[in-house]
C-alpha cells in the first residue's frame, strides 16, 4: 500500500480540526479475535457505519448494535460535550477508521481522541457503568508542588462533577484558582450518556489510591475509563488556538512565518491591542504604587490582566545580580567556559547555595531594549518540560545580557554522535530514547506550551543529555531575543545552522514548526549513521550528503546500511532502526506540507505497529 490511510487520516484530522494532540489512547482488550469475512466482521462494519451516520445528532452520543447471538456487535461513540455537531461528525469519521487500524480483528476495543471516543464489543455494553479498564495518563511535566495540584484537582472535581450530573450531556468544563504561580487548574469531566447519574458520579470519583499512585504531581493528566473521562491541566482545553495567548507578533515586526498570515486585523487583534494598552496602564500603575525597583520598573506588557501583577513578582525572582553571576563563574574565567555558540559564550558556574548553573553571556550585538528582553525571558522561563533545559533567570546590568540555565551534566548529543571513541557507548536503546525525548520536547514547544515556539536552530549541539541520558533541548526561544534587534532592520535574520535548516528557511528565511521538523529529521539520520549532514557546507563532507545517501539506501531496500557500524542493537530492534530512518526521511521532505507535525512524529515513534507513509526524495542542496 502506497499510503497508510490511517496516517493520512491523522493528517487530515489534524489540519481539519486543528487539534493540538488528536490522540489520547486506545485499548484493544485482546479478549478474542474475529476472522476475516466472518459475520462478526460484517456486523462490526454495519455498527461503525451506523455510528458514523448518527454522529451529527445534537447530543453527541449514540449507541447501536448489529447482528444476533455470538456475532452481535454493540458500539457507541461519545463526542466531547462542547464541540459542534459538525466537528463531532468529523471526529467520529476519523476515529471509525482509526479503531480498525489500531485494533485489527479485535472483538472489543476502545479508542479515545481529544474530542471523541469510540467503543465496541461483542458483549452488551449499553447502560452498564464500566470504570475498568482505566488508563491514567499524567503529563510528564511534573508540578513543583504536587500536594497543591492534588488539592486543586480535588476542588476541581468537587466543582465540576455536580455540574456534569445536572447537565443532560453529563459533561462539564471549567477551572479553579489555586495556589501555584500557574494560576488556574482547568479541567473537564464527561460520562457516556447511557449510564445513570449515580453511576456517573461513581465513575468520576477518584479514589485516593488513584491520585497518589498515578497522577500525583503531574501538572495535568487524563483519566480514561470506558464510561467516563477526566482531564485536568494548567491550560484551558478549549482554547484551540495558541495564538490567542502567544506573545504578540504585533509589537515587533515578525519574520515571515507560516502563522503570520493568520494575523489579519480582526476582532481578536483589536481585543489584544485594547488589552495590551489596559495592561500597560495597569502595570505602570502597579510599579508606581509599589515602587518596584529599577530593573523591573519597565512595564511588562503582553500579560493577561491579573497576570501582570504576578509577573512583576516573578520577574524579580528571575533576575540575578551581576555580582552573583561573576562570583559563580569566577569572573567568566576561561576555566569555567564550557561552550561557545552563535549567541555568545557559555560558562559553568556555582551559586553560593551550591546549585550548579550554566550561564549564557549573550553577545552584545543584541541591541534589543531591556523591557522586551525581560518580557521575553519571563515568557521563556515559563516553558518547562522534562525535555527542555530549564531557564532559571537572567541578568541585565550595564552592557550585560545573561541567561541562567540549569546545568546539564552530560554534554551535548554531538559530543556522543561524531566521536568514534564515544560512539561505542551509544547503543540503539539509548539513541531511541534520546530521539523520542527530543520529539516530545519539540512537541511541547510547538503545541503544548501556551506560546508557540519555533526553535529555529535545533541541532545535536543544542540537545543536552543529563546523567541518565534524558535529552534536554537548549537555546529554544533565543532566536526571538535576537530577532527583536532593530538595528539590523532585517527581522528575517537566519539564525539556524547549515545542514539542519530546511530549504525554505535557509533560502527564504521562512520558518515554521515544519522547519524544526526538518531539523529533527536530520538529527534522526545523523543519530543512526553517526555522520554529520553537511547541507551547504561541504568542507567536512566526503562526497554525498547524508540525506541523499539515506534516501538512496532506503530506496534500494537497504536502509540499515545507514547504521554506524558501532551502533549496537539488540535482536529485534533493527525494525525500530528502519522505522526511524523512514520517519527521518518523512521529516526532511522538501515541501513543508509533506512533513508530519511533531504530534504525528511522536505518535509514529510510540506506536510501532502503525504503518508509515512513504517518503519522497528529500531536497538536493545545490552546491
Ligand atoms: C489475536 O491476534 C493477534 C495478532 O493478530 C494475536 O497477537 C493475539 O494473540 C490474538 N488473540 C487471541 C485471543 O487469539
Ligand atoms: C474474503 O472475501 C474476499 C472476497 O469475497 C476474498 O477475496 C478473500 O480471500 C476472503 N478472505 C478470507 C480470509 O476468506
Ligand atoms: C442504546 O442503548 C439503550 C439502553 O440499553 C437501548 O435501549 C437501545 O436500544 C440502544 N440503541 C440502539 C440503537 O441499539
Ligand atoms: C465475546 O467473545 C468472547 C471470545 O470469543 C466470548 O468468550 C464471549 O462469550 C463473547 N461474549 C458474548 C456476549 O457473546
Ligand atoms: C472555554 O470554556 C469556558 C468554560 O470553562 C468558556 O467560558 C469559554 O467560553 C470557552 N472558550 C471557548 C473558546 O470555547
Ligand atoms: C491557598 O492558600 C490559602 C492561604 O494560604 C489557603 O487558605 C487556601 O486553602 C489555599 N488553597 C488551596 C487550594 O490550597
Amino acid at each position: 500500500m502506497a499510503y497508510s490511510s490511517f496516517l493520512y487520516l491523522v493528517f487530515a484530522l489534524m489540519s481539519h480540526i486543528s487539534l493540538s494532540s488528536a490522540f489520547q489512547d486506545y485499548l484493544c482488550t485482546n479478549q478474542a479475535n474475529y476472522t476475516s469475512n466472518s459475520s462478526f466482521e460484517a456486523n462490526l462494519k454495519a455498527t461503525l457505519s451506523s455510528l458514523r451516520a448518527n454522529s451529527r445528532l445534537p447530543y453527541g452520543f449514540h449507541n447501536t448494535s448489529a447482528g444476533q447471538g455470538p456475532d452481535r456487535v454493540n458500539g457507541l461513540f461519545l463526542c466531547r460535550g462542547d464541540i459542534s455537531p459538525a466537528h463531532c461528525q468529523s471526529c467520529v469519521k476519523v476515529i471509525n477508521e482509526a479503531i480498525i487500524k489500531l485494533c485489527p480483528k479485535q472483538k472489543e476495543a476502545i479508542l479515545w481522541f481529544d474530542h471523541c471516543m469510540l467503543r465496541y464489543s461483542n458483549r452488551s455494553i449499553f447502560s452498564v457503568m464500566e470504570d475498568t479498564p482505566k488508563l491514567i495518563r499524567p503529563y510528564e511535566e511534573k508540578a513543583k508542588s504536587p500536594k497543591l495540584v492534588q488539592q486543586a484537582l480535588n476542588s476541581l472535581l468537587e466543582k465540576l462533577v455536580p455540574q456534569a450530573l445536572s447537565s443532560p450531556k453529563l459533561f462539564a468544563i471549567g477551572r479553579v484558582e489555586h495556589n501555584l504561580s500557574l494560576g488556574s487548574l482547568y479541567g473537564l469531566v464527561q460520562c457516556t450518556q447511557d449510564i445513570t447519574k449515580a453511576e456517573c458520579r461513581h465513575c468520576l470519583s477518584m479514589p485516593v489510591a488513584d491520585m497518589t499512585a498515578c497522577c500525583y504531581g503531574g501538572k495535568g493528566g487524563r483519566i480514561l475509563k470506558p464510561s467516563c473521562t477526566i482531564r485536568y491541566g494548567n491550560f484551558p482545553f478549549n482554547e484551540s488556538s495558541p495564538a490567542s495567548l502567544a506573545p504578540p507578533p504585533l509589537i515587533r515586526p515578525s519574520p515571515p512565518t507560516s502563522y503570520s498570515g493568520k494575523w489579519k486585523i480582526s476582532k481578536e487583534v483589536w481585543a489584544v491591542l485594547v488589552t495590551l494598552v489596559l495592561v500597560m496602564l495597569l502595570s505602570s500603575l502597579v510599579c508606581y504604587l509599589f515602587g518596584v525597583q529599577k530593573a523591573t520598573e519597565k512595564q511588562i506588557p503582553v500579560m493577561e490582566g491579573k497576570a501582570a501583577i504576578q509577573s512583576i513578582k516573578a520577574t524579580s525572582s528571575l533576575q540575578y545580580d551581576l555580582g552573583i553571576i561573576k562570583a559563580a563563574t569566577n569572573h567568566f574565567s576561561d576555566a569555567n567556559r564550557i561552550g561557545e555558540g552563535g549567541f555568545g559564550r557559555v560558562y559553568k558556574g556555582k551559586l553560593k547555595n551550591g546549585q550548579v548553573i550554566a550561564v549564557k553571556r549573550l553577545a552584545s550585538s543584541s541591541g534589543q531594549g531591556a523591557e522586551e528582553f525581560i518580557n521575553e525571558v519571563t515568557l521563556l522561563a515559563k516553558l518547562q518540560d522534562q525535555n527542555l533545559v530549564r531557564l532559571l533567570g537572567f541578568c541585565l546590568e550595564r552592557q550585560e545580557k545573561i541567561l541562567i540555565y540549569e546545568f546539564v551534566p552530560n554534554k551535548s548529543l554531538d559530543y556522543f554522535l561524531y566521536r568514534s571513541a564515544k560512539q561505542g557507548q551509544l547503543d540503539w536503546q539509548i539513541c531511541y530514547k534520546i530521539l523520542r525525548g527530543i520529539a516530545r520536547g519539540l512537541l511541547y514547544l510547538h503545541q503544548e506550551s501556551r506560546m508557540k515556539v519555533v526553535h529555529r536552530d535545533l541541532k545535536p549541539s543544542n540537545v543536552l543529555l543529563d546523567a541518565d541520558m534524558t535529552p534536554k533541548i537548549s537555546d529554544f526561544g533565543i532566536a526571538r531575543l535576537f530577532d527583536m534587534d532593530q538595528s539590523h532592520g532585517n527581522t528575517s535574520r537566519v539564525v539556524g545552522t547549515f545542514g539542519y535548516m530546511s530549504p525554505e528557511y535557509a533560502m527564504h528565511g521562512e520558518f515554521s514548526v515544519k522547519s524544526d521538523v526538518f531539523s529533527f529529521g536530520v538529527i534522526i539520520l545523523e543519530t543512526v549513521s553517526g555522520k554529520r549532514n553537511c547541507g551547504f557546507d561541504q568542507y567536512s563532507c566526503d562526497g554525498e550528503d547524508l540525506l541523499s545517501y539515506a534516501w538512496r539506501q532506503w530506496r534500494a531496500g537497504t536502509p540499515l546500511e545507514l547504521m554506524h557500524p558501532n551502533l549496537t542493537t539488540v535482536s529485534d530492534s533493527k525494525n525500530e532502526v528502519a522505522r526511524c530512518i523512514q520517519i527521518g526521511l518523512l521529516c526532511v521532505q522538501e515541501d513543508p506540507a509533506d512533513r508530519p507535525e511533531m504530534s504525528v512524529v511522536v505518535f509514529m515513534l510510540q506506536n510501532v505497529h502503525v504503518a508509515l507513509p512513504l517518503p519522497k526524495q528529500p531536497p538536493w542542496f545545490l552546491r
